[in-house]
């Protein structure tokens, strides 16, 4: 039995939010298959630490117990992690940035000891990653920016093992913004079952 976390970084209502509708139905396809997994929902709108940005006023005390060795731990205690969020503003959301600025800390969950010249070595080498995300741009609009790869490239950094990435793009455009969050979804119903069995 694994424990698998699943963390929401959307700030839309959960009714009407792409992302919680991908994320919905991947638990679904991945629940049948693992039906005896404890799923933790962490909904990072209601974690006070998802909304404290670093500061020069608040540095010295931002990595505390409250709001960053806890967290930390609880990526410690678990087997895997659905990493879900939309693009804002050509990035991952600002809910998943507070948080990432809490969890990424150096030698807790990396470190660049004994490791080569620019590499660190991660340490959650347990952890397997499911990426969700959404954007309302189709795919490759905007070069400089992909929250995916962003994503990706940091759960790799403290040595999980990630799963090809869901990637919903074009939510803001026809076809999709004409459908239900969950309706949308099942526009990647294959891609989503293909990443359950494969998680
Ligand atoms: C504040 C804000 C900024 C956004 N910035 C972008 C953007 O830069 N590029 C883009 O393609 N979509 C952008 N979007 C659209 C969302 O990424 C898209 O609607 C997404 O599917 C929303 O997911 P959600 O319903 O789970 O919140 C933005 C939406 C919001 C609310």
């Amino acid at each position: 039995m694994s424990k698998l976390l699943v963390i929401n970084a959307s700030s839309t209502p959960c009714e009407k939010s792409y992302t919680k509708g991908l994320t919905d139905l991947f638990l679904k396809y991945y629940q049948e298959l693992n039906p005896h997994d404890e799923v933790i929902y962490l909904n990072l709108n209601n974690e006070k630490m998802a909304g404290i940005t670093l500061t020069t006023a608040n540095a010295v005390t931002y990595w505390n117990q409250e709001d960053a060795h806890k967290y930390i731990q609880q990526l410690k205690d678990v087997d895997k992690v659905v990493v879900t969020s939309p693009m804002n503003n050509f990035n991952i959301s600002g809910l998943m940035k507070n948080y990432l600025d809490h969890v990424l800390l150096a030698n807790e969950t990396f470190s660049y000891k004994y490791s080569k010249k620019g590499e660190a070595i991660g340490l959650l080498p347990h952890l397997k990653v499911q990426i969700i995300t959404t954007q309302g741009a189709p795919f490759g609009w905007y070069t400089w920016g992909n929250h995916t790869e962003n994503l990706k490239g940091t759960w790799e950094f403290v040595g999980a093992k990630v799963n090809t990435p869901i990637l919903l793009a074009g939510t803001k455009l026809p076809p999709l913004n004409q459908m239900s969050p969950s309706e949308a979804a099942l526009t990647l119903e294959e891609q989503i079952k293909k990443g359950a069995r494969e998680f």
